[in-house]
């Protein structure tokens, strides 16, 4: 199998780093940027000093506060009429993955000159992004190194996902400053979709060892920190787990999503249900499903997940593996199941079919139809494992 790695993003990582901003905007031919965030974000104080370095490096400011729990595909096609219209020679995004999905869309269709619904896919437009500085305000996503856009399209309830290579961010900058001021139920939800990515990328069926290096470090660097970052006042372990969640979306960015993210798209479309309570209540019932086909990869997950694997069989570790997902989970106050409301009963056998296209068919998912899926049809993934819609909709059962 022939495999490639490729990550053209500058990151600049530690306290500190977001004082940078300015000279790195400049570097990059920045000269009038739109500043991308949220309501929340941007009456922060490490959002106005990210605006006055800017200011200081001669970097004019236009803004665009307004972005909500989804990238939506209409804010995005309205900012990048707005970017060409201004003269609007780069994107910074300051915030959590929907922020930065967001500024990441609008950088796309701002050169590409089409809406963003007909750029989602995979490699659907041929034109460069323009350049892009990424602030992640939480330790998640990944968004910062990633090529790829999650949005949702209202109109057609469908979460699509579009990039390529021409949609990676040119920099990212990870300063622990910016999760200060995070709940902790605010930051537990990034944290836990990001582990999902260096577990998605370790049990791929496209993984390396280039990728599985980085995925088995992100997981044990977000074993070790993910707790403390949240629960505690610890900008050391805030620190890591930026490193972490950053270095988990580069494996999956090489190696791809599995099973979580596949299975979780149709509830975050029809149903609404946030991204990360999809994948992490998800993950430890994809996880051991892949794991029994990838018998020489127990050990070292369930080691970088701190399991004490001394004496336990490989079916012993795969259980220790989900377990000690769930442990963590309870330790930092996120749930091990759906509600009915999450993922009514009635509907799972809907989901299950409606999983079938996968992760990365973007628009062209709209053709599907859900009823066209038998018991046998195989979810479309890159993970290890066959999946198909009827195991699927088992999975979906056990996380009742
Ligand atoms: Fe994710």
């Amino acid at each position: 199998m022939i495999t490639s790695f490729y990550m053209p993003t500058r990151i600049v990582a530690g306290p500190g780093a977001l004082a940078t901003i300015g000279t790195l905007a400049r570097d990059l031919g920045m000269s009038r940027v739109l500043v991308v965030s949220d309501p929340v974000i941007s009456a922060q104080g490490f959002h106005a000093e990210a605006l006055a370095a800017l200011a200081e490096a001669g970097i004019a400011v236009a803004r665009f506060d307004e972005c909500g729990i989804d990238a939506r595909c209409s804010y995005i096609d309205q900012q990048g009429e707005r970017v060409r219209r201004e003269g609007i020679d780069g994107v910074v995004c300051v915030g959590g993955g929907s922020v930065m999905c967001t500024g990441k869309g609008i950088a796309i269709v701002a050169t590409n000159r089409k809406p963003m619904a007909e750029c989602t896919g995979v490699g659907r437009f041929d034109r460069k992004a323009l350049p892009m500085i990424m602030v992640p305000t939480t330790a998640g996503s990944g968004s910062e190194v990633s090529q790829w856009t999650i949005v949702k399209d209202e109109e057609r309830h469908l979460k699509l996902l579009g990039g390529g290579p021409l949609s990676f961010p040119d920099a990212a900058l990870l300063d622990p400053a910016t999760l200060r001021s995070l709940p902790m139920h605010v930051a537990a939800l990034p944290a836990v979709d990001a582990l999902t990515h260096g577990v998605e990328a370790y049990l791929s069926g496209i993984a390396s060892p280039l990728t599985d290096a980085v995925a088995l470090a992100a997981v044990r660097l977000q074993q070790a920190s993910l707790r403390a970052s949240i629960t505690a006042d610890d900008d050391r372990a805030r620190a890591d787990n930026l490193v972490a969640s950053c270095m988990a979306n580069i494996a999956c960015g090489n190696a791809r999503l599995g099973h979580g993210h596949a299975l979780s798209l149709p509830l975050e479309g029809q149903l609404d249900l946030p991204h990360p309570y999809g994948v992490g209540v998800l993950l430890p019932h994809v996880m051991s499903f892949n794991l029994a086909v990838l018998p020489e990869k127990v050990r070292p997950l369930a080691e970088a997940l701190d399991v004490e694997t001394a004496g336990l069989s490989r079916q012993e570790m795969i259980a220790a593996c989900a377990e000690a997902v769930r442990a963590l989970y309870a330790d930092i106050d996120f749930p091990d199941r759906f509600t009915a409301e999450q993922l009514p009963r009635d509907r799972v056998r809907e989901m299950a079919a409606r999983a079938v296209p996968g992760l990365y068919a973007g628009i062209a998912a709209q053709g599907f139809d859900p009823a066209t899926a038998h018991d046998r049809t195989v979810i479309a993934s890159p993970a290890a494992r066959r999946m198909t819609v009827r195991q699927a909709e088992e999975i979906f059962e056990r996380c009742l």
